[in-house]
C-alpha cells in the first residue's frame, strides 16, 4: 500500500535566524515510516527538521514551516492508501516575518502568532481524502476524552493517544504508550520501544 506519515517539529520563522518550534524529535514518526516500508509499503516521509537518518526505502520530502507541510501533504495525499500524522505541527505561527533580524530596542517584545491551518483535519473536506487516516493526540489531562474528540472532529479512522506529561514516555523518549482511540472504542498498549511499538501500530492500521 501507499502510506504517507507526517513527522517532526515544524519551524515558524520569526526573522531569518530565529524560529518557534517544540520539543518533537521525530522518532515515533521515522520508527513509523521505517516499519512500513520494512512491511513492503511504498512510504512517503514528509517531516520537519530532526537529527534522525532516514530509513532505507523511504521517499522523503522535507519542509519546515506548517504551511510548508500543508502544502507538501495537499500535493501528495491524492494518491495515497494510508496516511498517517505524527508530526507536531505547530498551531501558531508569527503573523509577520521580519525581513531582517529583529534589533534588542525595548525592554519587552511582543509577538503575534496566528492560527495555522489545521493539516490533518483539512484532509477529508479540504483535500477529499477517503483512505484510513490516522492521527495522533499529545495531551497532559483527559487523554482519552480529549483523542476521541480528536477522532471525530477530524473523521479520523484511528487516533494514537498519549500522555505528554509523563516524563518516560513520548517527546524525544525511546519509549511510547499508547492509547488508541476508535470512533467507537478505546484500546490500550503497553509501554513498549518506539520501534517494537511501531511495527505492532503498523499492522493494526493495514487491517483497518
Ligand atoms: N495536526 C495537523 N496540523 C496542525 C495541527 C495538528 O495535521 N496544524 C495533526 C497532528 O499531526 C496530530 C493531530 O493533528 O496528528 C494533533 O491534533 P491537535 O493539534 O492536538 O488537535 P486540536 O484538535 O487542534 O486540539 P488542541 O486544542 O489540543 O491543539
Amino acid at each position: 500500500m501507499k502510506i504517507l506519515i507526517t513527522a517532526g517539529p515544524t519551524r515558524e520563522p520569526i526573522d531569518p535566524v530565529r524560529y518557534l518550534t517544540n520539543r518533537s524529535s521525530g522518532k515515533m514518526g521515522y520508527a513509523l515510516a521505517a516499519a512500513a516500508a520494512k512491511r513492503g509499503h511504498e512510504v512517503l516521509l514528509i517531516s520537519g527538521p530532526t537529527s534522525l537518518d532516514l530509513p532505507p526505502g523511504v521517499d522523503y520530502l522535507p519542509i519546515e514551516s506548517a504551511a510548508d507541510m500543508y502544502q507538501a501533504v495537499e500535493s501528495q495525499i491524492g494518491r495515497q492508501d494510508i496516511a498517517i500524522f505524527a508530526a507536531a505541527v505547530a498551531d501558531y505561527t508569527p503573523a509577520q516575518v521580519a525581513d531582517q533580524k529583529i534589533k534588542k530596542t525595548g525592554e519587552q517584545l511582543t509577538l503575534t502568532l496566528e492560527k495555522t491551518k489545521d493539516i490533518l483535519g483539512s484532509t477529508r473536506e479540504v483535500m477529499n481524502f477517503s483512505g484510513t487516516l490516522v492521527g495522533f493526540a499529545a495531551e497532559t489531562e483527559n487523554v482519552e476524552e480529549n483523542a476521541r474528540g480528536k477522532c471525530q472532529r477530524k473523521s479520523c479512522n484511528l487516533v494514537i493517544a498519549n500522555d505528554v506529561s509523563r516524563r518516560d514516555i513520548g517527546f524525544d523518549s525511546q519509549e511510547n504508550e499508547v492509547m488508541l482511540v476508535y470512533p467507537d472504542r478505546t484500546e490500550s498498549l503497553p509501554k513498549d520501544r518506539k520501534d517494537h511499538l511501531a511495527y505492532h501500530l503498523i499492522e493494526i492500521i493495514e487491517s483497518l
